[in-house]
Order: C-alpha cells, then sequence, then structure tokens
C-alpha cells in the first residue's frame, strides 16, 4: 500500500463512514491519502518551518480558548503536536474528540493519542460531525483546503455543535497585509498546492454562515495578516428567555 492512496475498507463499526471527497483525492494526495506523507509531514518541525515560525503561537492563542475539564471536538487531523497540547490543556477530566474523513488519518491520529485516554479519534465529515454538543470546536487550517461549497457546509455543522455559552475556533490563512513580504510568494503557494485558500482569504469566515447573527464574532490577526483566528461565540440564553426555552 505504502506510495498509494489508502483505500482499505473501513472497519464495519465504520460501514457509514463518508466517502473521501473529490477535492481531497484530486489536490491533497499527496499531503493525506499516503502513508509516506505521513512519515515525512507529521512533524512539528516541518509544521513550524510550513506556518513560517507560527506554529507555537497559534496553538497558544487557541488553547488560551480552552479550559481544563471542556468537551471540545476537533475539526479534522493536523500534524505535529497540536492535538496533543489541545488534550493537555483539557486534562484527565477533559473530553478532545478529533475527527477526520480519511481513515488513514484516523489510524494514525489514534497512534498518536494513545498516551492521552481523554481523547478520541473517529471517522468523521466536518459538515456532519455528528456526536452532540461540545463547550468548543477548534477547526484548525482546515477551511482553506475545502471548496467554497463545503465552507459553507463545514462552518455551518460546526456552528450548530456549540450550545449557548459555547464557541468555535477557526484559525486559518488570511490575507496578509499589502507590505508583507509574503504575501505574494504565499499566493503563488496557494495558486500552486492550495488552490482552495483563495476563497477563504477573499472573505470573512463569519460570511460561510447562515446565520452569523446568532453568533458574536471576534477576530484576531497575526504575523502580519498572514494568519487569523476567528471565535464565533454563541451568546448565553438572557434568564427570561432561558426560561421560556425550558418551559
Ligand atoms: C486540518 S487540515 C490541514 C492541517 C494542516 N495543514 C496540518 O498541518 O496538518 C488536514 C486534514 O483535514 C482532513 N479533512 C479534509 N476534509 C475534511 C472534512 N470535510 N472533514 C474532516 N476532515 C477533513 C484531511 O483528511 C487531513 O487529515
Amino acid at each position: 500500500m505504502d506510495g498509494g492512496i489508502d483505500n482499505r475498507p473501513v472497519p464495519a463499526h465504520e460501514a457509514e463512514a463518508p466517502q473521501l471527497p473529490d477535492y481531497l483525492v484530486k489536490t491533497y494526495t499527496w499531503a493525506y491519502l499516503k502513508p509516506a506523507s505521513l512519515r515525512l509531514l507529521d512533524n512539528t518541525l516541518v509544521v513550524t518551518a510550513i506556518l513560517w515560525g507560527n506554529l507555537n503561537r497559534l496553538i497558544r492563542v487557541n488553547c488560551a480558548e480552552l479550559s481544563a475539564g471542556q468537551r471540545v471536538l476537533q475539526a479534522a487531523n493536523v500534524y505535529g503536536r497540536y492535538s496533543a497540547d489541545l488534550a493537555r490543556t483539557l486534562g484527565p477530566e477533559g473530553r478532545l474528540e478529533v475527527i477526520d474523513i480519511a481513515p488513514l488519518q484516523v489510524d494514525h491520529c489514534r497512534r498518536k493519542l494513545r498516551g492521552f485516554p481523554q481523547a478520541k479519534v473517529r471517522l468523521a465529515d466536518a459538515a456532519a460531525p455528528g456526536g452532540g454538543v461540545y463547550d468548543t470546536v477548534c477547526c484548525f487550517f482546515l477551511l482553506h483546503e475545502i471548496p467554497d461549497d463545503h465552507k459553507h457546509r463545514v462552518v455551518d455543522a460546526l456552528l450548530a455543535a456549540v450550545p449557548p455559552g459555547g464557541k468555535v475556533i477557526f484559525t486559518d490563512y488570511h490575507r496578509a497585509a499589502g507590505w508583507h513580504p509574503l504575501r505574494w510568494p504565499m499566493n503563488l503557494v496557494f495558486r500552486i498546492l492550495e488552490p482552495f485558500a483563495f476563497g477563504l482569504i477573499e472573505r470573512e469566515i463569519a460570511d460561510f454562515a447562515s446565520d452569523s447573527a446568532a453568533f458574536v464574532w471576534r477576530k484576531s490577526t497575526y504575523f502580519g495578516g498572514l494568519y487569523q483566528k476567528v471565535v464565533a461565540e454563541r451568546p448565553r440564553l438572557v434568564p427570561a428567555r432561558a426560561a421560556r426555552a425550558a418551559e
């Protein structure tokens, strides 16, 4: 199987497994669907280099949004130490559920998180994550890798997975400032390797939500605007409304 697309039959308990989407197979086989890619790319140093030294900072600002003991959904596997850092932040009383649409990534992430009993990994599409509601959902560098119609579906599904008081954290590329020396080199990288990234950096993430007004949106940018963290928080019900909702 080494060197080919991983298309092993899914285990029986995952018989309802989603199909690998065309965009993933056509655009990202080299990165996510070959065992050799895992060996080469799943390395914190490599991810740090891909993110121009910003991995630690982006993980730190992501983890700062979480609290120990929370139930958190990670919307897709991420190479390097990201999931382990989330699991550590949630602690033994917390719960981390990582989903991914590719069986190879699910198996691999399960192996990586073996030392964290609070973490569970399962096969699912971020557009239909299942699993009920979560205190927080983390979507780390997924949106720039999926076509715009999928961006809509994924954003809506992840927002639907948080109750009042819950939040979704989107960390991803953003359009770098005009003066940024990496603006044009990154545009070239996007053109060659990440064609769906333009659909992300040309719009606000909130624009992909069908009901963005139901959330409070907060955006921070990093490294001259090349990266963004957007937090969508579903407001808590005010007491009168909560009482009506409970009737
Ligand atoms: C999170 S994204 C990019 C992360 C980043 N480039 C890194 O360092 O790993 C990569 C993952 O998203 C997964 N993926 C793509 N589309 C998905 C979807 N609709 N639902 C869940 N996972 C998806 C891929 O299988 C892959 O494992």
